[in-house]
């Protein structure tokens, strides 16, 4: 445990000292203002990117720039400040139209509307600008319209291949879909960033219709810091997805939804999904009003497919293999969450399929507090065919609900530590 987290201090030092950082004398500078209502402002933006994105300095003023088709930010040993919004025009037809996209992201098949690559880059959106991504429209039309995975939803912001980037002080207000991803990248931090998914439609009151608005999904990356988020949405806070290694989270409020996620994974027979060296700290769950948001799931949760293929991704899959390890998670507050700590090896489960073959082990939970739904406290289901070794526990201090005695489960648990009390091997929730 301690040698992990030297090791994930160490090299959160040596990504921060970022020329583009500075306050520099460009030689390039762009500087854009919005157009004005019913103007397209896609093509200024492009052309800004173009001439600035390298070498240079590209400033947004103030208000909201309309953004009408995909674009990407092709960014090298260049600054972005973004004082305004990128609005993306909620015309949902001609998004879900694949051409219109980006599938860059692998897993899952998932659609991009904007993608920023490159290196060496900084952008600030000064907690005044980010992202509009017009969402409530969508989220009326998928109340009848099913949901799968790859059907074309936008992510609102997509960093792909990039190595030494900063993203600070951005705002995502009111994403379709996953609010970020970031995939095939390293050296990224994100320091501040607020995600908002709140449905605001009084005929929708009470239920969750903002579903896969997560606040970020993490793929084939090394070297990830997320630090300083608020994440408001009805899917995973964060989702830590397959091949994400050395990650480092701190202070993040996650408000309704299901919690931060670890997973899916295993979701592909042919590719292993191996993430290890996660370190988490300060982190609050909060749960909502319920007419607007009736979801808070757990703090943390781990989640893999089981060892029978039921179907293809993006929708279906399972009997990958991998193996998930070394995961700290420090100092979290809970507020009514339905289950504070769980994991699970039956996502997309069938009767009578084969158990996970997919291995998670040396996962630490210290300073947990505040209060649980159910009596479930903890909750480890791991998989007979891959038991858990090495589940630490300290300072777990859950409150169940008023007159309930607290259940701790621990199915095929090998090595658990420092739970109150004793972790129950043949208990179920
Ligand atoms: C965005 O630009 C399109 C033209 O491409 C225009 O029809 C639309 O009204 C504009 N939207 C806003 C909010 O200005
Ligand atoms: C997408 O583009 C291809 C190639 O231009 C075209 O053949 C196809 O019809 C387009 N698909 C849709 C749904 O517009
Ligand atoms: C999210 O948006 C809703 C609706 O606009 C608003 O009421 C709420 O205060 C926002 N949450 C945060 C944390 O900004
Ligand atoms: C934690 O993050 C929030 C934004 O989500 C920020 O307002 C707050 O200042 C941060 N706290 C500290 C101690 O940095
Ligand atoms: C993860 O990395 C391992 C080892 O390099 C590789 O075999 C596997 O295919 C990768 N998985 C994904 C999802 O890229
Ligand atoms: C995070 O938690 C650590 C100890 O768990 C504490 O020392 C630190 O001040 C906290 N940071 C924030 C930003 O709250
Ligand atoms: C916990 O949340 C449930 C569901 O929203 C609610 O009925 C209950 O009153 C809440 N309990 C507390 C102690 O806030
Ligand atoms: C269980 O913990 C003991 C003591 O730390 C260690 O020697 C043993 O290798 C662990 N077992 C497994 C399966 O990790
Ligand atoms: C469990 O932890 C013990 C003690 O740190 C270590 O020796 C062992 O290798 C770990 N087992 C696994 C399977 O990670
Ligand atoms: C463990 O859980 C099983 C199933 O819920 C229950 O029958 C049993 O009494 C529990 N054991 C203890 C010691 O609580």
């Amino acid at each position: 445990m301690f040698a992990a987290r030297w090791v994930l201090v160490s090299f959160v030092l040596q990504v921060l000292p970022l020329h583009v950082l500075a306050a520099t004398t460009w030689s390039k500078v762009c500087t854009l203002t919005p157009l004005g209502a019913g103007q397209d402002d896609t093509d200024q933006v492009e052309a800004a990117i173009a001439q600035c994105g390298e070498n240079g300095l590209t400033v947004f003023d103030a208000g909201d720039f309309n953004i009408t088709r995909k674009m990407t930010w092709n960014l090298a040993s260049a600054r972005v400040e973004l004082h305004g919004y990128l609005n993306f025009q909620p015309d949902i037809q001609y998004w879900l139209n694949a051409n219109n996209t980006y599938r860059v992201v692998y897993i899952q098949d998932q659609a991009s509307w904007f993608v920023v690559t490159g290196h060496d880059f900084h952008i600030d959106a000064f907690n005044t600008g980010g992202i509009n991504g017009n969402g409530q429209p969508w989220w009326n039309y998928y109340t009848t319209v099913p949901r799968l995975d790859g059907d074309g939803r936008p992510l609102s912001l997509t960093v792909y291949q990039a190595t030494r980037g900063r993203i600070s002080n951005f705002h995502i207000e009111s994403p379709p879909f996953w609010c970020n991803a970031v995939a095939e990248s390293q050296d990224i931090i994100y320091d501040g960033m607020v995600c908002n998914a709140t449905n605001t439609n009084p005929e929708f009151y009470g239920q969750n219709i903002v579903p896969n608005t997560d606040g970020i999904d993490t793929y084939r990356s090394d070297k990830i810091t997320l630090l300083n988020w608020d994440v408001t949405c009805g899917d995973d806070c964060l989702a830590i997805k397959g091949n994400t290694t050395n990650l480092v989270v701190n202070n993040v409020t996650c408000r309704g939804g299901n919690g931060i996620a670890f997973g899916s994974l295993g979701q592909y027979v042919d590719l292993n999904d191996d993430v290890e060296n996660v370190l988490m700290e300060n982190l609050s769950m909060v749960r909502l009003d319920p007419s607007i948001q009736p979801n808070m799931g757990s703090g943390v949760y781990f989640k893999s497919f089981d060892a029978t293929v039921n179907g293809a991704p993006p929708t279906g899959g399972g009997g990958g293999g991998g193996y998930l390890k070394n995961v700290v998670v420090r100092n979290v507050k809970l507020d009514n969450v339905t289950t504070p700590i769980h994991l699970y090896q039956t996502n997309d489960a069938q009767p009578g399929d084969a158990p996970s073959k997919y291995q998670f082990s040396d996962l630490t939970f210290i300073g947990f507090s505040g209060t649980a739904q159910t009596n479930t406290i903890v909750d480890l289901a791991c998989s007979p065919a891959a038991p858990c070794p090495n589940m630490s526990f300290s300072d777990i201090d859950i409150a169940p609900p008023s007159g309930e005695a607290p259940k701790y489960i621990c199915q095929n648990v090998i090595n658990e530590t420092g739970l109150p009390a004793p972790c129950n091997a043949t208990g179920t929730d």
